[in-house]
């Protein structure tokens, strides 16, 4: 650690004061000041110089701004650039275009998807207007959201491009042209691959099919993120294959949303972490998990019969249900839950169908990163959109002590930085750049909830990206300092 004396003239535009460094890494804490000059962090230590705006952290944690290693913000970005969920959280960056699923490319005109979950992002396809990765690139450029960001190209999107039918494997032509436009994408700043496996526009793609398209990981230095193809009684054998894709591409993997779903399968995230830990020793492997055991995704009859309880989140047909228990929306229809299902589609839901002892011992895991996987355009959002970080400060962490708050922000910062290569970033040290959550340490913690999911986290102060404050006094500010990052190596 550097510390710097004040020297003579003025040369810092902001000076945080007197607060308590966590500064991503798990080092211990300690008490300091920090300086910021442009969009890098000056000077770190004790502080004599003034700065064009100061901002008293007595008390306050300073630690490096969140990263949302999983999200799918793709048009949340373009919509509603202040990004309030997320940096009301001290989230500075997202890593978008998660599952399978990304804004570009999409065309305008494209044929409006059928199969869920191609409307994630766009029920009604206006969003559509990306004819190429570089075009969307170039509006996040011209068009800055408050949030950094780093993207994926989503393999689903693809396939509803090239394919008439996605529910067979491509053939070698429309792989062919998946492949290029893996390749454009990488080369126009997507910082990787996700696939969503899971999903039916993407099931019937062979795990060779998958290596083809992402071929041009290796080269170009990208990453693979995957939705696996099942998360319940074939965990095991999703996570062989999620390894072998980036052992044949020699590129680095991570496991979106770690989870084992379905009662039978409660507990076996003892066997799944142990055969992750075992993996990384001979190829890098990343994963990320959100802080809660209910899940959220499209409503599928499937999905409901694995779960305790099930929440819809939104319904084209019926808006008036989101936020309602299925069982609830049965008994006013006077119909069985099946039936209800078919009422409701095209819809969202969440579900708990997970146990909380996996959902702790998967957090408490050493390489685990916090990702929220917050589903910006539901009507009724499952809590994690607005809650994931404070959540795991507040409630894992302060409350639970599953870990000290330094490992906590170091699975949200400096961890994910490191295994999305995304260089300066998650950490506090001179140099770095400036992006900052400061924060009351014995405060924080979510405020939204399954019942009212809509609400900014308590105790984030002021949040800061690249030297300039987006976040102040519980509101956005207006500023727009967000990046599109890439991978340095
Ligand atoms: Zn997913
Ligand atoms: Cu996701």
């Amino acid at each position: 650690m550097r510390r710097k004396r004040c020297s003579v003239s003025s040369r810092y535009d902001l000076v945080v004061r007197n607060g308590t460094i966590v500064d991503g890494t798990r080092a211990p804490r300690y008490r300091a000041d920090l300086a910021v000059t442009g969009d890098r962090i000056s000077a770190v230590g004790s502080i004599s110089e003034k700065g064009k705006l100061e901002i008293d952290a007595s008390g306050l944690v300073v630690a490096p701004g969140f990263i949302d290693s999983h999200t799918h913000d793709d048009r949340l970005m373009l919509s509603a650039p202040d990004m309030a969920p997320k940096v009301s959280q001290g989230v500075t960056t997202v890593v978008a275009g998660n599952c399978g699923i990304s804004l570009a490319p999409a065309p305008r005109g494209m044929s409006a998807p059928v199969l869920p979950p191609i409307d994630l992002l766009d029920d009604g396809g206006a969003w559509f207007r990306f004819p190429t990765f570089r075009s969307y690139v170039e509006e996040l450029a011209a068009h800055p959201a408050a949030t950094n960001c780093a993207l994926l190209v989503g393999h689903t999107m693809l396939r509803a491009q090239v394919m008439d039918d996605l529910r067979r494997p491509a053939s070698g032509n429309e792989t062919g042209k998946m492949r290029e436009m893996t390749d454009e994408a990488l080369a126009a700043g997507a910082i990787g691959v996700s696939t969503g496996l899971y999903y039916e526009p993407a099931r019937a793609a062979t795990t060779q099919e998958v290596i083809e398209v992402c071929r041009p990981l290796g080269e170009r230095r990208g990453i693979y993120c995957t939705h696996m193809r099942d998360e319940g009684d074939r965990v095991v054998e999703s996570l062989e294959e999620s390894f072998r894709i980036g052992r044949e591409l020699g590129v680095p993997v991570v496991i979106s949303h770690h989870k084992v779903v379905g009662t039978p399968n409660h507990g076996r995230s003892a066997e799944t972490l142990p055969i992750i830990e075992r993996a990384m020793r001979s190829q890098k492997i990343g994963l990320d998990c959100y802080p809660y055991r209910a899940s959220s995704t499209i409503l599928s009859y499937s999905r409901t019969l694995v779960a305790a309880t099930t929440l819809v989140t939104w319904s084209k047909p019926h808006p008036e249900f989101a936020g309602f228990k299925l069982d609830e929306v049965a008994a006013r229809m006077g119909l069985g839950i099946e039936e209800t299902v078919a009422k409701l589609l095209p819809a969202g839901a969440i579900y708990f169908s997970m146990d909380e002892a996996d959902v702790q011992r998967i957090l408490a895991f050493e390489h685990t990163m916090i990702g929220s996987d917050g589903l910006p355009h539901d009507a009724a959002p499952h809590p994690r959109l607005w809650g994931t970080f404070a959540r795991v400060l507040g409630h894992y962490s302060r409350g639970l002590n599953l870990f000290p708050l330094e490992t906590a922000v170091y699975k949200m910062t400096g961890l994910t930085a490191s295994a999305f290569a995304l260089e300066e970033r998650g950490v506090l040290r001179e140099g770095a750049f400036a992006d900052i959550a400061i924060f009351d340490a014995g405060e924080v913690d979510e405020t939204a909830t399954f019942e009212r999911p809509i609400q900014p986290a308590k105790g984030i102060r002021t949040v800061i990206v690249n030297g300039a404050v987006a976040w102040q006094a519980g509101k956005p500010t207006g500023a727009r300092p967000g990046r599109v990052l890439r991978r340095s190596r």
